[in-house]
């Protein structure tokens, strides 16, 4: 039997993706991403985000047929992102895979957003599974395993005992991870998505010069709303005058002058790198605080159900120091760790097609009359 073919799309929030599987080969993951039009107000505006999902879905589609060398007809299965996400995002992609399936006579797959991000870091090892002598696909073995999905819409824990059977251990009360990234990075007037400009300037930073809370340290939930205030309320004590909301302009990122008292020239140079350590200092600081609840509740919950194998996905999974802490610490307690590959990390198509693949594989498919729903539940 030839490997199946899936052609899947993402537009759960601003990125549009397009990828095609055959197997467990990507023939093409592209993704057209609206950072730019976005960054101006500081975070997703829905309806500018689902008019472009509008317009570039049909150019990538085009774009990945090309790349793919393959005809439309000759795809076995159609898949898209049915939710968590924004209503008029996700309807744009679920739609045209709706139609397409509809059109070609062939099976139409509803994927969870999250089910995308939590297989992800099995992909790669799909990947080598491959059995090409016989033109088939071992399919992947998906192994018990407590997975981390850390992103800008949620931060979980999840209990994972094969496809399709997922338990939440604990998800965040109240901000995500990746959103109190872009939070603090807003108020520091670092740019948007705040994750990788926190990283950036916590890299040459002191991570334990300041003292920010790690909440509900006991708890299996998470909650980072009292972290992203605690920095809110630092700021001035510190003499960093907190952005405008816009994260543009002549508040973002200065120091208050009246902490440092010095001739001009010198006073110019040493509020400079004072503005810099400090910023460097409470990025770092920041983001230790994340790290470490991330981490100790991770582990603790891969003790609590006894499995042999960490994972971790999601944008804030890009981090290098989430990741090397994180292996760090499975390592120490003897873990196994996977984690999804830096491209495969934030929001895309291909993590789609494969969570796809996985479930045709397991004789799952869903019927045209699925709706897409901006809360859809991982687990019941
Ligand atoms: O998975 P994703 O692309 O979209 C959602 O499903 O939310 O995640 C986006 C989030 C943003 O909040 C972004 O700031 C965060 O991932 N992020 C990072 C890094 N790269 C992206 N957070 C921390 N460190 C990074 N290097
Ligand atoms: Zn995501």
């Amino acid at each position: 039997m030839n490997p199946k073919i899936i052609l899947a799309l993402e537009t759960s929030c601003d990125e549009t993706g397009v990828a095609i599987l055959r197997g467990s080969e990507l023939l093409t993951s592209e993704v057209a991403s609206q950072v730019s039009e976005h960054k101006r107000y500081g975070g997703v505006v829905p309806e500018v985000a689902s008019r472009n999902h509008l317009i570039y879905a049909p150019r990538l589609l085009e774009r990945a047929r090309r790349a793919a060398k393959i005809d439309i007809s000759q795809v076995d299965a159609f898949a898209a992102t049915s939710g968590p996400g924004l209503a008029s995002s996700l309807m744009i992609g679920a739609s045209i895979a709706k139609g397409l399936a509809v059109g070609f006579g062939k099976p139409y797959l509803a994927i969870n957003h999250l089910e995308g991000h939590l297989l992800s870091p099995f992909f790669v090892a799909s990947a080598s599974n491959r059995c090409s002598d016989h033109g088939q696909d071992a399919p992947a073995i998906i192994r018990p395993n407590v997975s981390l999905v850390v992103s800008g819409g949620h931060t979980m824990s999840i209990f994972v005992r094969n496809i399709g059977e997922y338990q939440i251990i604990g998800h965040t009360v109240d901000d995500a991870a990746g959103e109190a990234f872009d939070k603090v990075a807003k108020l520091l007037g670092l740019g948007y998505p705040g994750g990788p400009e926190i990283e950036k300037q916590a890299c040459s930073g002191n991570p334990t010069r300041f003292d920010l809370p790690r909440s509900m340290p006991d708890a299996e939930n998470f909650s980072f709303s009292g972290l992203k205030t605690a920095v809110r309320y630092l700021l001035p004590k510190i003499g960093v005058i907190p952005s405008r909301a816009d994260g543009e302009g002549p508040h973002a990122r200065s120091l208050d002058p009246q902490v440092l008292q010095c001739d001009q020239s010198a006073c110019e140079r040493s509020l400079a790198s004072a503005r810099d350590d400090v910023v460097n200092d409470l990025c770092a600081s920041f983001q230790q605080a994340i790290i470490d609840v991330l981490v100790g509740k991770t582990i603790a919950a891969a003790k609590k159900h006894d499995v042999d194998l960490v994972t971790v996905s999601g944008g804030v999974s890009c981090n290098k120091e989430l990741r090397r802490q994180l292996q760090e610490a499975c390592k120490r307690d003897r873990f196994e760790f996977k984690s999804a590959e830096p491209w495969l990390c934030t929001d895309n198509a291909a993590m789609i097609a494969f969570a796809a693949s996985l479930r045709l594989q397991h004789g799952f498919q869903s019927s045209v009359t699925e709706e897409i729903d901006p809360n859809l539940a991982l687990a019941h």
